[in-house]
């Protein structure tokens, strides 16, 4: 069957009683937690404004700069939610097992922005006020899918929530805050279900549709980008992200695009017509893209984390919006700060892998 063959309804049909039996498997699965529970209170006190508290300034941060980053582009991601759910209940629809998942889905997404900025505003990690108008600027303008199937957006889900999962465990290794490794575990915990059900529908759906799905699978991790990509000043939040080593190539090849394939067979799929076979060698090709840009990468990372003035050195210091800190003396400050997130970082994430 090609792609072209694979009609909207006919995707939703076939895929219903998959998405039924998802559904009960991960309602079996999940555990549910209470957000407030997981925020630090007692490290909280009153800001400005009108109750007279204390305004936010840089020093009262504990976290590193590359977490701070982290957390920023990880909770505005959460925040626009309202277009994921549009986005989601308009493609799937809002009826049946497919509707029974959105709203799940949803119910269950909508606590990470809620105790993440809980979390940020108790514990003074970033300038709240940015933080604010970030949000604003963010969920005002919204998100807007332009992926042309429904397998597309299974499999556009399926990475995302992966990544995500990565991006939230890899901050709580690196962030050095009991409370917050707890709190990003549990949300890493939601993303990794979240993950399962995703993955497995999408299995079916190359059982069902292998040449088409394996195609939109292709398509979708060739031109795959975090939803939070639009965020204003991703790009240098992301290059310190990047060289603290919390999320960049080789997290996203090593813990998201190799098990995601290897999860779902492609290597051994069956069943592929001309057009699956060219998405399966395009996949091949891919990884292959990856893994070299993953070796430049860490070149340019060394270079960032010893070298001061570099271009990416520069590029990480422009449009952050966040910091109040920016000025004389934060060309070293920053340097050294970035050295050690990336080493704490990537140490505690060999760590925990050495566990599992
Ligand atoms: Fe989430
Ligand atoms: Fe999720």
């Amino acid at each position: 069957m090609t792609e072209a063959a694979v009609a909207v309804e006919t995707v939703l049909r076939e895929l219903e009683p998959s998405v039924e039996r998802l559904l009960a498997r991960h309602l079996d699965a999940a555990r549910d937690w209470l957000p407030h529970q997981y925020v630090p209170w007692g490290a909280g006190r009153d800001y400005d404004g009108p109750l007279g508290g204390t305004a936010w300034s840089p020093e009262q941060s504990a976290l590193p700069r590359a977490v701070q980053d982290a957390l920023v582009v990880n909770l505005l991601t959460e925040d626009n939610l309202p277009s994921y759910h549009f986005e989601i209940a308009t493609r799937f629809g809002r009826d049946g097992a497919w509707g029974a998942w959105v709203h799940r889905w949803t119910a269950e997404e909508d606590r990470h922005a809620a105790v993440l900025r809980a979390y940020v505003h108790a514990r003074r990690a970033v300038d709240p006020v940015a933080l604010e108008e970030l949000r604003m600027r963010h969920v005002g303008t919204g998100f807007r899918s332009d992926l042309p199937t429904p397998l597309h957006s299974l499999a556009y889900v399926t990475v995302q929530e992966l990544a995500t999962r990565q991006a939230h465990r890899n901050v709580g290794a690196a962030c050095h805050d009991a409370a917050g490794q707890r709190l990003m575990a549990r949300i890493a915990a939601d993303e990794n279900l979240h993950m399962l059900f995703y993955r497995d529908l999408f299995a079916d759906a190359l059982g069902f549709f292998p040449d088409a799905a394996l195609t939109a699978l292709a398509d979708v991790l060739h031109g795959f980008a975090m939803p939070g990509a639009t965020i204003p000043g991703f790009r240098a939040r992301a290059v310190r992200i990047a060289a603290a080593g919390i999320y960049n190539v080789d997290v996203h090849l090593a813990h998201v695009v190799t098990p995601l394939l290897r999860g779902l067979k492609v290597a051994t799929l069956p069943g592929l017509g001309p057009a699956g076979e060219r998405a399966r060698d395009r996949l091949v090709l891919h990884l292959e893209r990856l893994g070299a840009q993953a070796a430049r990468a860490r070149e340019l990372f060394e270079r960032m984390n010893t070298d001061s003035g570099t271009g990416a050195d520069a590029d990480a210091g422009t449009g952050t919006g966040t910091s109040r800190g920016r000025g004389r003396g934060r060309g070293s400050e920053t340097k050294t700060d970035r050295y050690a997130d990336r080493n704490t970082a990537v140490a505690a994430v060999r760590a925990r892998e050495a566990q599992a």
